[in-house]
């Protein structure tokens, strides 16, 4: 019957006339690092379960699954986590994602840490770009927002590693949060201006149901374009393409470029082109939603890639979501009850 119905190679359009182009894709739950904004210490102790293996997607599910994305107008797919690095071989499924027909962009977001040890190896497997995540230089600061006393050093050596295997320029994403590390934001600007890598920082959002958050924390992307700017002056560029998440701007002396994130205080949902698939399946259609549509059940209770296909085409034709567009309606430390965690998520 499916054959009959298939949206076969058609892409798919949402009730907002949004194209379904990016896939961002949850590899583990597991991380190494315990950023209070994210998987705060307290919660996720020694003894915290995380998702037993059989209810992760196996690396063929995955594939099988972004093999139908692709097949309805994703070309851009995102590995994330958790950390992605933790997955036992995780370059394997770069290689058999590598194979896919029609995805121009592979790309994998990572805190670092492991990084020196996998950037050849994920090179090889022929991954295209890295990003990284480092949310401030000073030693201080850093061991306190990644939960697990760690230096900066680890992640500096891991992004050196990266350039070395060849996947320059970097992304370097980092999260500002008022009273945190927003005094570091001008330093880490400057480090790397002139090396061709991109800093991009973005404003502290309220995702998940841990984190607290509280608008007083977000410094706005203006506050940061200012104080970047007050230092070393910088013009605002076009993007690169439609709908690009962050804002570019460039140095005025030619020493590169840098990317601000303004998901607060200027949403982009508008333009909103991207599903996440989650750690155990589910396909969400939104960074805030407080659910998805399990994929994974019908794939293992024998669903053909008609009926998957239908399925995820269906789910997207029916999408609706642009909470950061709608929480501009909420009071400032309010936000929706209940939520996917960010790392559960493919952030
Ligand atoms: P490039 O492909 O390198 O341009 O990256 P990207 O635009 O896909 O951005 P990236 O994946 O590095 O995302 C950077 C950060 O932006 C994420 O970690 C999130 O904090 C935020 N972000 C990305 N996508 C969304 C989204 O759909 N909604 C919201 N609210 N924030 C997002
Ligand atoms: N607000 C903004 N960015 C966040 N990230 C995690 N939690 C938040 C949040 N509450 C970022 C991480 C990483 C990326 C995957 O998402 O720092 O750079
Ligand atoms: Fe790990 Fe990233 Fe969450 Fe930090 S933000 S705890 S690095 S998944
Ligand atoms: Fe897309 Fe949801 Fe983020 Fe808006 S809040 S940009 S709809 S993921």
């Amino acid at each position: 019957m499916a054959s009959e119905t298939s949206t076969k190679n058609i892409p798919a359009t949402d009730q907002f006339g949004r194209r379904l182009r990016d896939l961002r894709i949850s590899v583990t739950d597991r991380c190494n690092f315990r950023c209070p904004y994210c998987m705060p210490a307290e919660i996720y102790g020694e003894r915290y379960e995380f998702l037993p293996r059989n209810e992760l997607l196996t690396f063929e599910e995955i594939a099988r699954l972004t093999r139908i994305f692709a097949g309805l107008g994703v070309t851009k797919v995102r590995l994330t986590g958790g950390e992605p690095l933790i997955r036992a071989d995780v370059a394997q499924l770069v290689r058999m994602l590598t194979s896919i027909d029609g995805l121009a962009d592979l790309t994998l977001t990572t805190n670092g840490y492991l990084l020196a040890r996998f950037a050849e190896e994920l090179k090889a497997a022929g991954l295209g770009r890295i990003t990284v995540s480092l949310d401030s230089l000073d030693d201080e600061v850093f061991r306190s927002m990644n939960g697990r006393n760690f230096d900066t050093a680890p992640v500096l050596e891991g992004i050196a590693a990266a350039e070395r295997a060849g996947f320059a320029p970097i992304k370097i994403n980092a999260v500002v949060q008022r009273g945190v590390n927003d005094h570091t934001v001008v330093d880490l600007a400057r480090r790397f201006k002139g090396t061709g890598h991109i800093v991009r920082f973005i404003e502290y959002m309220d995702v998940g149901t841990l984190n607290r958050w509280n608008m007083s924390e977000v410094v706005t992307a203006a506050e940061i374009a200012r104080m970047i700017g007050d230092e070393m002056p910088i013009e605002p560029v076009e993007p690169n393409y439609a709908g690009e998440v962050a804002r570019r701007w460039r140095y005025v002396d030619g020493g590169g470029e840098i990317g601000i994130i303004a998901s607060v205080s200027e949403p982009f949902c508008g333009a909103c082109t991207r599903a996440r698939l989650s750690t155990d399946g589910r396909l969400v259609t939104c960074l805030f939603a407080a659910g998805g549509t399990d994929l994974r059940g019908p794939m293992r209770g024998g669903a053909d890639d008609d009926e998957l296909r239908d399925l995820i085409a269906g789910i997207w034709s029916e999408r609706r979501d642009r909470y950061s567009m709608d929480r501009s309606t909420l009071g400032s430390d309010e936000t929706t009850p209940a939520r996917i965690e960010m790392y559960q998520l493919g952030g």
